[in-house]
Formats: C-alpha cells, structure tokens, sequence
C-alpha cells in the first residue's frame, strides 16, 4: 500500500524515503541521465531517480563506470534536476573523486550540488571511506552509501559475480553498513549480496536500503533504466527483470523510417510546406 502516492507528494525528502521505510511501503528507484527520460520516469511516480555514474556505460559506452569525469556526471545531473519535479536526485561522484581525500570529497560534492542542483550524493565503499563520507555530510550534504559489488572497485575484485558470500566479507558488509548508519548516512545501496544478508542489514538498520540484486527483503529496489527498458541487450543478470523491449521497438521504428525515405513514401504533401 502506498501512503506517499504520486499525487500525495510535491517533492520526495529524506524525511519521506525514512516514513515510507518505517511504515513499511517499498521505495522505487531508477537511474536517469537526460533531460528526456528523466521527465517521463519521473512523471510516471518513481521516488528517487539516481543519476549513476553507469552512465559512463549506458550512456558514454566505456566498458566500467571508472573512466567518467566530475565535469560529465554534472552535465548529466544538471540535465536531470531540470526534468524532476517530484523525485528526490541522487547523484554518484565519479571514481578518483572522493577515495583518497576527504578535501577533495567535500569539494566533489558540493561541486555536484552547486553546479548541478541535485538533492544528494552517492559513494562507494565502508570504511575506507569513512573520512571522506563524515566530511560531506558535515557541509549538510545527503549521502547514500553503496556497498556490495561497487563497480568503481572492479579491478580490484576482478569479476562481476555476487559478493559477501564468505562469512569475513559479509561480517565486514554489515559493520560497513552500521557505519554508514553511524556516520548519517540516510540511505545505502546494496548491490548483488546474498538475499539473506541484505535482510539482515535491512533490518540492523534504521535507515533504508536499496537493493540491486540484493532479494526482496530489502526497502526498495534500483534498477539501471536501460536495461530494465531492454534498450541493452548484452546485460542480463538474473536479477534484472526487462520491462520492455526498447531496443525491438525502436529498431522497427528505424527500419520503418529509413525505409519510407528510401522509398519516397516520407514525407507526404501533407507533411510538407
Ligand atoms: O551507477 C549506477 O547505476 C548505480 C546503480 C547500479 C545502483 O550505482
């Protein structure tokens, strides 16, 4: 049941994500990186649009989110923020942004929130972070936190598989976890971890989490927008249910076109001045 609909709600807060987690009503998300897409997710109700940097896949085609720039995440998020009118925006700081220096965190995020006017940051990581994480939330900045398989981290696991499932591993994604909690964090992704160890961090802590093939015993669910419109095809991992089939669609409407051009069938008399 929803007690914050689309139409009971102006704008999405933290304050609203932490209700909906305490009263028990599930919290969607999805990933948006244009003005366009941006505008119809959020019309059509979505409660937090991530502006991820998986753009630097989807949207830039590099092979791993690690090569986009500060300069490009705020393009994109600024691109976001001026479709948005009632989602809350989440934006990643890029990988090489925040890791090393807490100074040059702080001023990651509040480049991000000046120059582009989103709502909160998003970070990778647990404690090696947690410098970094204490000082961005300290200049009043949102923070959500990402734990699990961080793909700003893929070198250093070597592969996409599921994470956390060695007893050492998850001890430390729980303790993460309550870290992050700790610090005020006020929400954290868990990305591809056992279903049973996502519960229980959803339930050792008072703030919401969000899973990305993490089960369904979790406060709400990401996806990557497209792969759940089925625009990319090459990525299906189990957990990613494909809502459509973008790709099909606009394939068809491609070969149409080219077609009605190569024929001379477009434009029409009525279609011309
Ligand atoms: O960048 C991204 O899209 C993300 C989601 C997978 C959570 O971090």
């Amino acid at each position: 049941m929803s007690v914050h609909s689309s139409s009971s709600v102006k704008r999405v807060t933290t304050h609203i994500l932490q209700e909906m987690k305490d009263s028990g009503e599930k919290i969607s998300m999805l990933t948006a990186y244009d003005f366009s897409m941006a505008k119809i997710v959020d019309s059509a109700g979505i409660d937090i649009v991530l502006v991820g940097d998986s753009a630097s896949n989807v949207m830039a085609g590099h092979e791993t989110t690690l090569p986009i720039t500060l300069d490009q995440m705020i393009y994109h998020a600024s691109s976001v923020v001026r479709a948005v009118k009632r989602a809350f925006i989440v934006v990643d700081i890029p990988f090489g942004h925040y890791q090393g220096n807490s100074s040059e965190a702080l001023r990651s995020a509040i480049r991000i929130m000046k120059e582009s006017g989103a709502h909160a940051v998003k970070v990778e990581g647990g404690s090696e972070i947690k410098e970094s994480v204490s000082r961005i939330l300290s200049a009043g900045v949102p923070v959500m936190g990402h734990l699990g398989l961080t793909p700003q981290s893929i070198y250093k696991f070597g592969t996409y598989t599921v994470r956390a499932k060695e007893e050492a591993e998850a001890k430390k994604l729980l303790e993460d976890a309550q870290m992050l909690e700790q610090c005020g964090c006020f929400a954290i992704v868990l990305e591809k971890i056992p279903a049973a160890l996502a519960q229980k961090v959803a339930e050792s802590v008072k703030i919401p989490v969000i899973g990305i093939g993490a089960g369904p015993d979790v406060d709400g669910q990401v996806l990557v927008m497209h792969d759940m419109l089925g625009i990319t095809q090459e990525f299906k991992p189990r957990f990613l249910r494909q809502y459509a089939d973008l790709q099909s669609i606009m394939t068809d409407a491609f070969q149409n076109y080219i077609k009605d051009v190569k024929e001379r069938k477009f434009p029409t008399k009525s279609e011309s001045y």
